[in-house]
C-alpha cells in the first residue's frame, strides 16, 4: 500500500536542485500568496491532454513538444510569443500533413523558468558565483547579489506565465491558428530559403484542399477544427514549493492537479525514486514526463513507472529520452524491451538536444544540427527494430533568427555563433532550423507509418 500523499508530502523526503532561501518566512509568504492565486490551467484541460497523449501511445497521433530551454523575464514580449507560436504551428502543420495523423501540440512555455545545474557554483571572468538557476530563482547577471535566490521572483514567474498563456490561448482559438492562414505563418526572414519554398508548396496544397472542399459545398467556417487548435503547456517541475502552491483539488473529481501547466516533467537529475520530486509527481493526476538519460537502468525505469503510473493509464506517462547521438543505440533498446515485456503503456518521445551539447571552438555552448538529427534518426530506427512506436519529439527552439546551434540550411558556422546568441541557457534551434527539422522528422514519421525503413533525404532538399 503506498503511503498517504499530500501536496506537501515531498517535504519529508530528500530533494536536490532546490535552492536554499535566506529568509524562510519571506518564502512562506510568497508561497501562501501563490496558493490563493487563480490556477493557470484547468483539470479538464489536463485530462484532455492526457487523452490526446493516450492516442499517441496507441500510435494514432504524434507529440510535438518544444520551446525555450528557459524562459526569461527580460525576453517577455508579445513578438517573442507570436514568433514562437508561428513557427510551432508551421512545424505542426508539416507533421500533420506528412504523417497524415493528428499532432498533439505541447509548448515548453508559460512556466519553464527553473533550471537544474550540474554544479552549485560557476566561474565567470575568474569570479566564482552561485550558479544561475533560472529567472524564477535568481538573476543571470554575473554579480554576487544578483545570484542570491529571491522568493519574489516566483510571483513574477507566475504573472509572466499567466500573461503568456493568455496570449497563447487567444492565438490558438481566436483566429491566428486558422488553417486558412497557413500562408501567413511564413516568417519574413524565411522568404527564399529552401525551407520557405518547401513550406510554401505544402501550404499551397493545403489551400487547394480547402478550396476543393469549399467548392464541394462544405462551409469551412462552420468547422471549428479548421479554425482553432488545442495548444497545451508544459515545464520541468523543479521548484516544488511553487508547484505545491499551484496544486489544487479538482472539484468535479476530487483529485489533485498541478495547475501551473498542463503537463509537468521530472528532470533526469531529480528522478531518484526515494526523493521529493518523485513523491510530488505521484500524487498529481496530470499527464507527466520523465527525462531519461544514459544513466537510467531498465529496472530503475520500471520501478519509476510502478510508482508514477500504477494503473497503467494510457497518456499518463511520456518517457523523454535524451541520450546523445552516440549513446542512444546503446541505451534505448533495453528500455523499450523492458517496458514492452512488462506491458506498460507509455509515450516514447525523443529529446535530441540535451545529449548533444558541445563547446564550440569559440567557447559557446552549442549543438550541431547533424548530431541532433542523428539522434532523431536513431530514435525512429530503434523503435522500428523493437516494434514500438516512436511517438514524439521534444525540442529546444525559438521563433527568432538566433545563431545558437551549428549547421542547418543555410548553415550556421562557429564564427556566426557570436552574432545572435541570445539563450540564457541552452542553445536552441532557430526558426529555419526548426522548420528544417520538422520536414526531416515528417519523412521519418511517414516511413514509420508506412513500415518502410527510415531513410531520409539530404537535409534541406
Ligand atoms: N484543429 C486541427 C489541429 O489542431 C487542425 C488545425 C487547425 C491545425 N489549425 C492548425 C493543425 C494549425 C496544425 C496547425 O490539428
Ligand atoms: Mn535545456
Amino acid at each position: 500500500m503506498p503511503e498517504h500523499w499530500t501536496p506537501d508530502s515531498w517535504r519529508s523526503k530528500p530533494v536536490v536542485q532546490i535552492p536554499d532561501y535566506a529568509d524562510p518566512k519571506e518564502l512562506a509568504d510568497v508561497e501562501a500568496q501563490l496558493a490563493v492565486f487563480p490556477p493557470l490551467v484547468f483539470a479538464g484541460e489536463a485530462r484532455n491532454l492526457k487523452k490526446a497523449l493516450g492516442r499517441v501511445a496507441r500510435g494514432e497521433a504524434f507529440l510535438l513538444q518544444g520551446g525555450d530551454c528557459a524562459e526569461s523575464f527580460a525576453e517577455h514580449g508579445a513578438n517573442n510569443i507570436r514568433d514562437f507560436f508561428r513557427v510551432f504551428l508551421q512545424m505542426a502543420v508539416v507533421l500533420t500533413y506528412a504523417g497524415a495523423l493528428p499532432v498533439v501540440k505541447l509548448g515548453r512555455i508559460a512556466g519553464q523558468f527553473a533550471k537544474p545545474r550540474s554544479a552549485p557554483t560557476e566561474t565567470i571572468n575568474g569570479i566564482e558565483l552561485p550558479s544561475y538557476r533560472g529567472d524564477i530563482v535568481n538573476d543571470i547577471a554575473p554579480r554576487l547579489e544578483a545570484r542570491v535566490p529571491d522568493p519574489q521572483r516566483q510571483l513574477m514567474a507566475y504573472r509572466q506565465s499567466a500573461a503568456t498563456l493568455n496570449l497563447l490561448r487567444a492565438f490558438a482559438t481566436g483566429g491566428f491558428a486558422n488553417l486558412g492562414s497557413v500562408h501567413q505563418w511564413m516568417l519574413g526572414f524565411l522568404e527564399d530559403s529552401p525551407q520557405s519554398r518547401r513550406y510554401k508548396e505544402l501550404a499551397d496544397r493545403i489551400s487547394d484542399a480547402l478550396n476543393f472542399m469549399r467548392a464541394c459545398g462544405l462551409n469551412l467556417e462552420s468547422h471549428p477544427e479548421l479554425r482553432a487548435t488545442d495548444f497545451y503547456t508544459s515545464h520541468e517541475a523543479l521548484l516544488l514549493g511553487y508547484e505545491q502552491a499551484m496544486t489544487r483539488i479538482d472539484s468535479t473529481t476530487g483529485d489533485w492537479y498541478a495547475t501551473s501547466g498542463h503537463m509537468l516533467w521530472i528532470g533526469d537529475r531529480t528522478r531518484q525514486l526515494e526523493n521529493g520530486h518523485v513523491e510530488y509527481f505521484r500524487g498529481i493526476k496530470n499527464p507527466i514526463g520523465i527525462k531519461c538519460g544514459p544513466s537510467i537502468r531498465p529496472d530503475e525505469l520500471l520501478r519509476l513507472i510502478d510508482v508514477l503510473n500504477p494503473d497503467n493509464e494510457p497518456g499518463r506517462l511520456t518517457l523523454i529520452g535524451r541520450f546523445g547521438a552516440d549513446k542512444i543505440d546503446q541505451h534505448l533498446p533495453a528500455l523499450v524491451r523492458t517496458v514492452q515485456r512488462e506491458g506498460r503503456v507509455v509515450v516514447w518521445s525523443c529529446d535530441p538536444m540535451h545529449g548533444n551539447t558541445i563547446s564550440s571552438r569559440s567557447g559557446y555552448k552549442t549543438r550541431p544540427f547533424d548530431r541532433i538529427l542523428s539522434e532523431v534518426k536513431s530514435f525512429f530506427a530503434v523503435h522500428a527494430a523493437e516494434g514500438s512506436y516512436a511517438g514524439g519529439i521534444h525540442l529546444e527552439m525559438t521563433g527568432k533568427d538566433v545563431t545558437e546551434c551549428l549547421g542547418g540550411t543555410p548553415a550556421i558556422t562557429d564564427a556566426d555563433l557570436d552574432d545572435r546568441y541570445h539563450s540564457v541557457c541552452d542553445p536552441r534551434l532557430n526558426a529555419e532550423q526548426s522548420i528544417d527539422m520538422a520536414f526531416l522528422i515528417a519523412e521519418l514519421l511517414k516511413n514509420e507509418r508506412s513500415g518502410r525503413p527510415t531513410v531520409v533525404a539530404a537535409k534541406g532538399g
